[in-house]
């Protein structure tokens, strides 16, 4: 546990250092290929442990591994699409504005709006809207396709959107990686995850699943 607290603290420090160093580089204009080139702490980390053969489970932790985990990525923005954690925003105009609608929204109106909605919008999101299409994520080249925040509105869009959507989706992924490595999990059969009618959105009975431990 001690050891898995340290690693997870260095993932942390590591990953503030590094938009630390991307900030500065933005205002050095410097290249990608040099972001890209830098060895980071916790490789240096994981690569001095690997000396010692100590390494095994833990280079899931590995930031800019789980970065190339595409399938995962779509696998994940799919469920968040169709279930955003937070499903209703809202919104006051300080004031009299018109949207680009044309609606006129005075100071005392409050807007309340539903990423449920927007998530599952046959305007939006095409016919298939409610189907689970992993592929609306990747492009044919296999790379992760870029999605306006103002069209997967899970993590909010404009100036007050999430802070930490990046290092979500990084944990995220070190998780799912971490589980999915060590176990196999099979959903129960006849178990029918549904969510919950609240702002912050949950399954109602959890997901039932069979776990059973990997043999690698
Ligand atoms: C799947 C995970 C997450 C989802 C779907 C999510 C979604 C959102 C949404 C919709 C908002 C806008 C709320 C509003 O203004 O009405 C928000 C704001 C915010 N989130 Fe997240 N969030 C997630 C994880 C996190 C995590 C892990 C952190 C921090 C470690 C975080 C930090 C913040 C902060 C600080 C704001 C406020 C930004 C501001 O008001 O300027 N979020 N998030």
């Amino acid at each position: 546990m001690k050891k898995d607290c340290e690693i997870v603290d260095l993932f942390l420090y590591e990953y503030i250092r590094s938009k630390q160093r991307k900030e500065a580089r933005k205002c050095s204009s410097s290249s990608m290929e040099e972001e890209e080139a830098q060895l980071d702490l916790l490789m240096a980390f994981m690569k001095e442990k690997e000396k010692n053969n100590q390494v095994e489970e833990h280079h899931n932790f590995w930031p800019h591994m789980v970065k190339k985990l595409i399938y995962l990525h779509a696998a994940m923005c799919e469920p968040l699409r169709l279930f955003p954690p937070v499903a209703f925003g809202q919104r006051q105009a300080i004031h009299t504005n018109t949207l680009p609608s044309g609606h006129c929204v005075n100071p005392s109106s409050m807007i309340i709006y539903s990423m449920y909605t927007i998530g599952r919008s046959k305007e939006i999101w095409g016919e298939n809207c409610l189907e689970f299409k992993q592929e609306r994520w990747t492009s044919s080249k296999g790379e992760i396709t870029h999605v306006p925040s103002y069209k997967f509105i899970t993590f909010n869009a404009g100036p007050r959107s999430c802070l930490e959507k990046e290092m979500s989706f990084n944990e995220m992924k070190m998780v799912a990686s971490a589980v999915l490595r060590n176990y196999h999990i099979q959903l129960v059969k006849g178990h029918r995850a549904s969510p919950t009618l609240s702002i912050g959105i949950s399954m109602k009975q959890g997901l039932k699943v069979k776990i059973t431990k990997r043999s690698i």
